[in-house]
């Protein structure tokens, strides 16, 4: 299956029941589509078995709340729709997407209390979002983007507008040839590249960004409790951009990332060393256990 992602064999779950892929429409006057009232996951499933998946679909419930509607299915009913998109489709290896917005009804103003809430699953094969960075590293670009104060904007959740500077920047990243950006918070501290947490070495020490105004990702906490089980120190705080010349190594994580190791980011050099080879490695095992 490959090609346009609105113009593939399969099935999706929407609103209640799996329809024909390409009958997983929506009306141009989707308040979502206007207003950014949207929040979504990103999962994978390994060998059939999404990994963490509850735990996903504990966050898209929240990430709705933080923007203000309840979605109409429970955790439990969502969880039981994943599985049916998995098995309709045939797909034991997969990358899971969710979707949750305000749809189209009485209102078409800012406000949409009286739109109903319409959720969508949908499931397809997804290899390594970065290619072959996994093995020579990653090329990062830094965006002139910065991530919103908590104050500006909810940045826990995954919603849809947090990612519109996400998609500016990633553009601007692969118009010089990199993989991705790294973002800079509107304080100037390092926070994380646009669909994934970062993490640093040096001297055998892990430093990470304090997740205090963007995701706290659902790998970002596997893998600091895979550090600490292997007696690295791991320091989550805030990063200047100035330290960046004397981390060692660097790598990226998230559900489509994985855990990937970084080269470069803008001028500066990283190897892909061993404590970001043995958590890669560790992780992939950690998914597929
Ligand atoms: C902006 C952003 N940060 C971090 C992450 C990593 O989150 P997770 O590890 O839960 O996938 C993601 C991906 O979901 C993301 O889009």
């Amino acid at each position: 299956m490959a090609g346009a992602y609105d113009d593939r064999d399969g099935k999706i779950w929407m609103d209640g029941q799996l329809v024909d892929w390409r009958s997983a429409n929506v009306h141009v006057l989707t308040h979502a589509m206007h207003y950014a009232s949207s929040v979504f996951e990103g999962e994978r499933a390994y060998n059939g078995t999404i990994f963490l998946s509850r735990a996903h679909s504990e966050r898209l419930h929240t990430s709705a709340n933080l923007i203000d509607f309840e979605i109409p299915w429970s955790v439990d009913e969502i969880e039981t729709a994943k599985q049916s998109v998995l098995e309709a489709n045939g797909l034991t290896d997969a990358y899971v997407r969710a979707v949750a917005w305000r749809g189209a009804g009485e209102d078409m103003g800012v406000a949409s209390a009286r739109n109903p809430v319409r959720l969508a699953i949908a499931a397809w094969e997804w290899g390594a979002y970065y290619g072959d960075a996994k093995m020579k590293g990653a090329k990062l670009d830094i965006s002139k983007w910065k991530r919103p104060s908590p104050e500006t904007a909810p940045s826990q959740a995954k919603a849809a507008g947090l990612y519109m500077i996400c998609t500016m920047s990633k553009h601007a990243a692969e118009a010089k040839g990199c993989s991705d950006a790294m973002m800079f918070d509107y304080r100037g501290y390092v926070a994380e590249a646009t669909g994934a947490n970062m993490f640093f070495v040096k001297d055998g020490e892990v430093h990470t960004p304090k997740p205090d105004c963007f995701l706290n990702g659902l790998t970002r906490q596997t893998v600091v409790g895979m550090l600490k089980e292997r007696q690295i120190k791991v320091h989550e705080r805030h990063i200047m951009p100035e330290e960046l010349e004397s981390f060692e190594q660097c790598w990226l994580t998230g559900t489509a990332a994985e855990v990937t190791p970084v080269g470069k980011i803008g001028d500066y050099n990283f190897e892909v060393g061993a404590i970001a080879r043995e958590i890669a490695e560790g992780y992939e095992k950690l998914v597929r256990s």
